[in-house]
């Protein structure tokens, strides 16, 4: 495989079916690879997704195989400056084609868009596994910590 052999397009509705397809094994995109898929959504609901306009969802494609994603969302800003900035929810390469400079394209083009689009940052709440990764691509950390919580 070459750069050149992949292909990445910004999903919209009517690639629901894609990303369904993706979520049946998206294991394979994960750190742990064990894990059991996360689950897809039902048509109408990936329809909906995608139909998000705060929704930014890429496929890098290898024929007709995926071999990565990447899915932002399109924060706006209550203050002066760019409108809006994005945060990076989740990217995966496929297992069989990591190292291979996927994740890098997949973000050359997420870079693209903004800059099309008049945003200067993007924010990505890293797990540790792909920090390196981050920073080899030009992201750097930044103060404080990602809290969660889950309501029981
Ligand atoms: C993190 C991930 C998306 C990287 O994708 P990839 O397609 O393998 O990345 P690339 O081949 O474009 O790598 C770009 C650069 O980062 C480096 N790199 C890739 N993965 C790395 C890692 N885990 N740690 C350190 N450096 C890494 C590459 O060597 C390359 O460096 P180079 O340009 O100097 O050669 C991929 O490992 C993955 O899917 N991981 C599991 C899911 C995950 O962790 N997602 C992130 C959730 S926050």
């Amino acid at each position: 495989m070459t750069n050149a052999d992949v292909r990445i397009r910004l999903l919209g509705p009517d690639d629901a079916d894609a990303l369904i397809r993706l979520a049946e094994t998206d294991n394979l995109f994960d750190e742990d690879p064990s894990v059991a898929p996360s689950g897809a959504l039902t048509y109408d609901a990936a329809r909906s997704f995608l139909g998000d306009p705060a929704v930014l969802f890429w496929l890098a494609e290898l024929d007709d195989e995926t071999a990565g994603f990447l899915h932002c969302c399109i924060q706006r800003r209550r203050n002066a400056g760019p409108w809006a900035e994005l945060l990076l929810m989740e990217m995966g390469t496929h297992l069989e084609w990591r190292r291979r400079g996927i994740g890098r394209s997949l973000l050359a083009v997420m870079e693209e868009w903004m800059r099309e689009h008049g945003m200067e940052e993007v924010w990505v709440p890293a797990n540790l596994y792909a920090t390196g990764f981050y920073e080899k691509c030009g992201f750097a950390k930044d103060e404080g910590v990602i809290l969660v919580k889950a309501l029981g």
